[in-house]
């Protein structure tokens, strides 16, 4: 089983493109693997507890939990809209989950894994946390992105983080996999190295915070929202501490990948996360891989409600498309690295390799098929250099991209599809099927030509049927490919189009967006 996760989105506000961003990249990547032949499940959902939703709904004068309602649908939608489809929906208010939390919490508690203390500490209000000296700025001081900073005393319970973190050094150590891309590694090292014994703080006063989990050995507290929220990548899945389910056992069969973004590394997933995992005792091999990816920005600086430059992807999806806001948001970042949203490039990526080269090649190649053969696809004459190259083209591209898919870089992949694109489109300029049609004795030739395009047209749509999933089916439908959902990536081999296939006149599967000008 390939599981994979993504992080939950926190239900306070609307989903921008930094959300769909990483729901789309996981999308691509369990369509991926279901292509290469595994059994798949991707779990997503929503993070719905905490003080900054109980504050949001205060304003608004609604319940938390119809405060968290309405945004989780706003979010669900959003993905039905743009086609990510899942297998599990984790909504952390889910009677299942929170039943899990209680018994790993009762289990931590039980083994002396939780303990009770007080303490006396700068308290951020926004970020939900004590701050350290460490949290100050070069001038001293918490800085704006704290919001309100009071200092309290108060009790509460901490998880013994400090007995795990020898062995979570020592396993990153040895691994050489667990963070991906390795580059974001270094970070979570550094950030160990100076976690000299502190333990995590795992609850909050109910006098402060009642929208959330409460402790199930203590009713005057609740979870701390990272506590309860990462617990959902186990509990939606059946785990219980005690005895493991058969359904967890059939999903999480050996190392998951979580998909989140690199503002959660540290200390959430990489310190928290795998240092819970060990707690309740899973073995080294059943440690999740955390595939870190980078952000969407706007002009070099973060999207946020307060800069007012964020951008919504259900807008997008209306105004250009599903498959241009898919392909731009998988198409122009590197897997890790940051990026810049701007939409003349999305706009600019569409209408270059999707209208202007995989569009053209399958209209220009259908096209010439129903003129000049009357749509039957025949293999024709001898094979000349040209066809050759061409072939061979296809083989090393489809070798690239499967490679940059195995190692999540998805833009990679689609360059691999593009320079086979290209390819094609020159062996048209350069062959000339207009000038072959126009002898008795070059129609050999000709039916050669047409079928190494129909060919060609039929695995591209194989390999982009991750990314663009309804406009693969289309392309697919063109060129008559059967059963497009049953094939996978081992099928494909010279040959899918049978010999005396019959296609009918295309319709433009990526028609260009066209710009008005302002009034
Ligand atoms: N609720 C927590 C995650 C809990 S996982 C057990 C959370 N939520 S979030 O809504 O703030 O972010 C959800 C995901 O979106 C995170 O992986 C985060 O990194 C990602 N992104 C948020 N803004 C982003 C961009 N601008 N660009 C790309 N991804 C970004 O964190």
């Amino acid at each position: 089983m390939f599981f994979l996760t993504t992080a939950i989105d926190y239900t306070n506000g609307s989903p921008h493109i930094g959300h769909a961003y990483e729901k789309v990249l996981a999308d691509v990547i369990a369509r991926y693997h279901r292509l290469a032949g595994e059994e798949v499940y991707f779990l997503t959902g929503v993070d719905q507890h905490g003080q900054k939703v109980q504050q949001t709904a205060e304003k608004e004068g609604v319940s938390p939990a119809e405060y968290v309602a309405t945004v989780t649908a706003r979010f669900s939608s959003l993905w039905e809209k743009i086609g990510v489809e899942y297998d599990g929906w984790a909504e952390t208010v889910d009677p299942r989950h929170k039943t899990c939390v209680s018994a790993i919490l009762t289990d931590l508690h039980a083994r002396d894994q939780i303990y009770k203390k007080s303490y006396k500490g700068f308290y951020s209000v926004r970020q939900e946390q004590f701050l350290t000296d460490r949290d100050r700025n070069e001038a001293g001081e918490f800085g704006a992105e704290w919001g309100e900073v009071t200092e309290i005393e108060e009790e509460n319970y901490y998880f013994k983080l400090s007995e795990h973190t020898p062995w979570l050094r020592d396993f990153l150590e040895k691994s050489d996999d667990t963070i991906l891309p390795a580059f974001r590694k270094a970070e979570l090292v550094n950030a160990l190295e100076k976690n000299t014994g502190a333990d995590l703080c795992i609850s909050r006063p109910k006098d402060r915070l009642t929208w959330g989990i409460a402790l199930p050995f203590d009713d005057d507290f609740v979870t701390y929202v990272w506590f309860d929220a990462l617990i959902n990548y186990i509990s939606f899945i059946g785990y219980s501490p005690d005895p493991t389910l058969p359904e967890f056992e059939s999903i999480w069969t050996n190392r998951p990948v979580h998909i989140i973004g690199k503002d959660i590394l540290v200390p959430a997933h990489g310190i928290y996360w795998l240092a819970m995992l060990h707690a309740i005792g899973f073995t080294d091999e059943k440690m999740p891989q955390l595939l870190v990816h980078g952000w969407w920005n706007r002009s070099g600086e973060k999207m946020s409600k307060s800069l007012g430059n964020i951008v919504d992807p259900m807008e997008l999806a209306d105004t250009f498309g599903v498959d241009a806001l898919r392909y731009y948001l998988v198409r122009d970042i590197h897997t890790g690295k940051d990026s810049n949203f701007d939409v003349e490039r999305l706009v600019m990526l569409f209408n270059t390799e999707l209208a202007n080269e995989l569009g053209n090649l399958c209209n220009r190649a259908l096209n010439m098929s129903v003129r000049y053969t009357e749509g039957v696809i025949s293999p024709g004459g001898p094979l000349t250099p040209d066809d050759t190259a061409l072939q061979q083209s296809l083989i090393d591209n489809t070798a690239a991209y499967r490679k940059a898919m195995d190692n999540h870089e998805v833009s990679m992949a689609l360059e691999a599809i593009n320079r086979h694109v290209v390819h094609c489109n020159q062996y048209v300029d350069r062959l000339k099927p207009w000038e072959l049609n126009k002898n008795l004795e070059s129609k050999g030739r000709l039916a050669t030509v047409l079928h190494h395009l129909a060919e060609s047209v039929a695995h591209c749509a194989v390999l982009l049927s991750p990314v663009l999933p309804d406009a693969a089916a289309k392309l697919a439908d063109q060129v008559k490919l059967p059963k497009l959902t049953e094939l996978k990536l081992e099928d494909l081999k010279w040959g899918l189009i049978p010999d005396g296939h019959e296609i009918v006149k295309p319709s433009p599967v990526f028609p260009r967006i066209e710009i008005k000008a302002e009034e």
